[in-house]
């Protein structure tokens, strides 16, 4: 952590509140070096901490957390599981839950999630079912984790036939977002945080579009200024809407833009391509078959485009994937509702796009396929419609 990148970024601090459960509310904090407010934001009258990670993220961030821990617990220890969403499954949760009985831990345990989204959903999830239920608290340490994965309680496991089908809502004590923690992040996982980033200002924050092209090299670079003005307003988006909705029933499926065709290239490429890459993408598509289907105008399309291609992030399907592979995997979403492939999207620019009360709608076939063919590789159009 370093010194520097602490006065030039001073911690913001949001709030996470639910209308429906009103006396439901916690702290969110961002800066550089904010681990180290760790012990002020575990509950009071707990008998100790488990810290669960994963094997890449410990090495990087785990004696540090440790180190904090030791100085005022009870009783400390720490497990680690395997990376990736491949080990985010009933598995894992069960072996960690075998390890928390064998080491008796009670209701006052309280778990920390330390690591990227795949921890924090497993984590929580664990957190919710363990005893019947015990207290956690989110220490994200990846771009998506921080303004997505960790916020607003949504915790589960894949199983094999996709992704979170089996979890709970289960809302953190705390998410403590450590901005210094993205120092070690690869480009790549950079981009899937900048992707649902864009997603959040294009439903709720106009300004911070302008935002994210005036900074896209001070992102790229991890500026802690630049991260930590796009983390807390990229947050604060996502804590409105969670607000609003927290059990998805409503405004929250707003946050499913980019994600319907997103979702059908992750499956359709075998998960080759990353989430964020495929979100760029799926908004892009979602946008012009929106804006074919005569419900959002192409200034709008073309300032999400531009804003994703700003920041390096992909606006076209890749080459290999078929325009036959893509359609299947878009009728087999786990969204579908009735039926329907569903859409949402913003109907201006930081303004959530409604239809008749619903925040989802189905889009034409063809204005899909239009919009498919028109964001095809360069120089490439997808089988059948050469
Ligand atoms: N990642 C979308 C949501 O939390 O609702």
């Amino acid at each position: 952590m370093s010194d520097q990148s602490r006065q030039i970024s001073p911690a913001v601090q949001l709030e996470a509140r639910l209308s429906a459960r009103p006396e439901t509310r916690y702290p969110v904090v961002i800066g550089a070096g904010v681990l180290t407010r760790l012990p002020d934001l575990l509950p009071a009258d707990r008998y100790g901490v488990v810290v669960i990670s994963e094997q890449r993220v410990w090495p990087l961030w785990g004696e540090a957390v440790m180190e904090i821990l030791r100085q005022g617990e009870r009783r400390v220890d720490h497990y680690l599981f395997a990376p990736g969403e491949i080990h985010k499954t009933r598995e894992t949760k069960a072996t960690l839950e075998d390890r928390l009985v064998a080491d008796a831990w009670g209701r006052d345990v309280v778990l920390v999630a330390l690591g990227g989204g795949v921890v924090t959903d497993l984590v929580g999830y664990l957190a919710a079912t363990y005893l019947r239920g015990v207290r956690y608290l989110s220490v994200p340490t990846t771009l998506l984790a921080m303004v997505d994965a960790a916020l607003g309680g949504k915790t589960g496991v894949n199983t094999a036939a996709g992704k979170n089908l089996v979890g709970a809502f289960h809302q953190p004590e705390a998410v403590l977002a450590d901005l210094d923690t993205l120092s070690t992040l690869p480009d790549v996982e950079l981009d899937h945080g900048l992707a649902e980033t864009v997603k959040h200002a294009a439903l709720s924050d106009e300004a911070l579009l302008d935002r994210l092209v005036t900074d896209a090299t001070a992102l790229r670079a991890r500026d802690a200024e630049a991260l930590s003005d796009t983390v807390a307003r990229s947050m604060a988006v996502k804590l409105q809407l969670v607000a609003a909705d927290e059990q998805d029933h409503g405004l929250r499926q707003a946050l499913n833009f980019g994600h319907t065709v997103g979702h059908a290239l992750e499956r359709a490429s075998e998960y080759r391509v990353g989430h964020g890459h495929a979100v760029a993408v799926g908004m892009c598509v979602e946008s012009d078959a929106a804006v074919r289907a005569g419900l959002m105008a192409p200034t709008v399309r073309d300032r999400i485009v531009g804003v994703i291609e700003a920041l390096g992030l992909p606006a076209r399907l890749p080459a290999d994937i078929s325009h036959a592979a893509l359609t299947a995997a878009l009728v087999l979403d786990k969204k579908n509702r009735g039926g329907e492939v569903r859409y949402a999207f913003p109907g201006a620019l930081g303004q959530v796009a409604t239809f008749g009360g619903q925040y989802t709608t189905a889009l034409p076939d063809d204005a899909v396929g239009a919009a498919l063919l028109a964001h095809a590789a360069e120089g490439h159009a997808p089988e059948g419609h050469t």
